[in-house]
């Protein structure tokens, strides 16, 4: 699907900022082998729809009343979208290793462990988890930083993605006792916890808590409307397309709940997003909706 100039413009302004800050934190001469892990780090951080930071700075913007040219590197916001899409890279990272999904593309290219090894892959998630937190530590606003280290815990942790991911290794094994309702639940802290977080994470940032419910919800079926999407592009799509390893028929979740069943619980996930969109008044905000619908890797 095409993408609007102003997509490109957050995505381009993210990236910057991703590298800036990584280029920036790396930038003491080190030893030898830490120099070379400074290339696995950004390598691991390259590309990538940076989907979740666009999600917080969209909600952060627009319902600030801001605009992009308003953003400095420096400000806040900025803190909270690297910190997400760091947490996001390394997730990925740890998804691919042998011991996981043992995936060899990723992003179109060799997956971090395939091109530097699996104890780069392993140390380079436990490096940017620190960073992460040292982001969000360093925002300005004490209560703030405080309340967003414990939201991205929280999604990251034993109640999200890790607890989320040891579930998901679970059935693969374990596939008959997977049902629909499992594997919501499943999803809900694989991948929606974060996603959540990246549009609610704004409200803490602009004491604006008055619509946290209708931000959480939107979060919600977003996140899970997004996974559920991943799953039908891993059960229809190939690497050329998607730029991963796909699982194809055999192993792919979608499969095992019926195609039908997940492409009905996209639909009107999908739906209720598009109406909280609209009551949200925002048309990029309903653009991202449909770029979930929609979009092809
Ligand atoms: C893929 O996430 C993994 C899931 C949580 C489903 P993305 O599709 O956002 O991956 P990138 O960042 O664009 O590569
Ligand atoms: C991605 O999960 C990792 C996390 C959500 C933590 P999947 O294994 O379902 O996604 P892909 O297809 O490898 O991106
Ligand atoms: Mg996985
Ligand atoms: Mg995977």
């Amino acid at each position: 699907m095409k993408l609007p100039n102003w997509y490109t413009e957050y995505k381009d302004f993210i990236e910057k900022s991703i590298e800036r800050y990584l280029k920036g934190y790396l930038a003491l001469p080190m030893s030898a082998p830490l120099e070379m892990f400074k290339e696995v780090v950004l390598y691991g951080n390259r590309w990538g729809k940076k989907l979740r930071a666009i999600l917080a700075l969209e909600f952060y913007l627009s319902l600030t009343w801001k605009s992009l040219s308003s953003i400095k590197y420096e400000d806040d916001i900025v803190k909270l979208c690297i910190a997400l899409e760091i947490m996001h890279a390394f997730s990925l990272i740890h998804d691919d290793l042998p011991c996981m999904d043992n995936d060899e593309l990723r992003r179109w290219e060799a997956t971090v462990w395939k091109k530097y090894g699996e104890f780069q892959a392993v140390l380079v998630w436990d490096m940017m988890n620190c960073l992460s937190f040292e982001l969000i530590s360093d925002i300005k606003d004490p209560k703030a930083s405080q309340s967003i280290a414990k939201l991205i815990s929280h999604s990251v942790g034993y109640y999200g993605m890790v607890g989320g991911q040891v579930e998901d290794m679970y059935y693969e094994h374990n596939l008959s006792e997977l049902n629909i309702e499992t594997l919501q639940s499943l999803h809900a802290k694989k991948t929606w916890k974060l996603i959540e977080a990246s549009i609610t994470a704004w409200c803490i940032l602009s004491e604006e808590i008055s619509n946290l419910d209708i931000y959480g919800n939107f979060g919600r079926k977003l996140g899970l409307a997004f996974q559920v999407k991943d799953d039908i592009l891993d059960v229809e799509w190939t690497p050329e397309e998607t730029g991963k390893s796909v699982w194809g028929e055999q192993k792919g979740f979608v499969y095992l709940v019926w195609l039908a069943a997940s492409k009905k619980i996209l639909a009107d996930e999908i739906i209720d997003c598009k109406k909280i969109a609209e009551t949200l008044g925002s048309k990029k905000i309903d653009f991202l909706v449909d770029f979930v619908a929609n979009r092809k890797k």
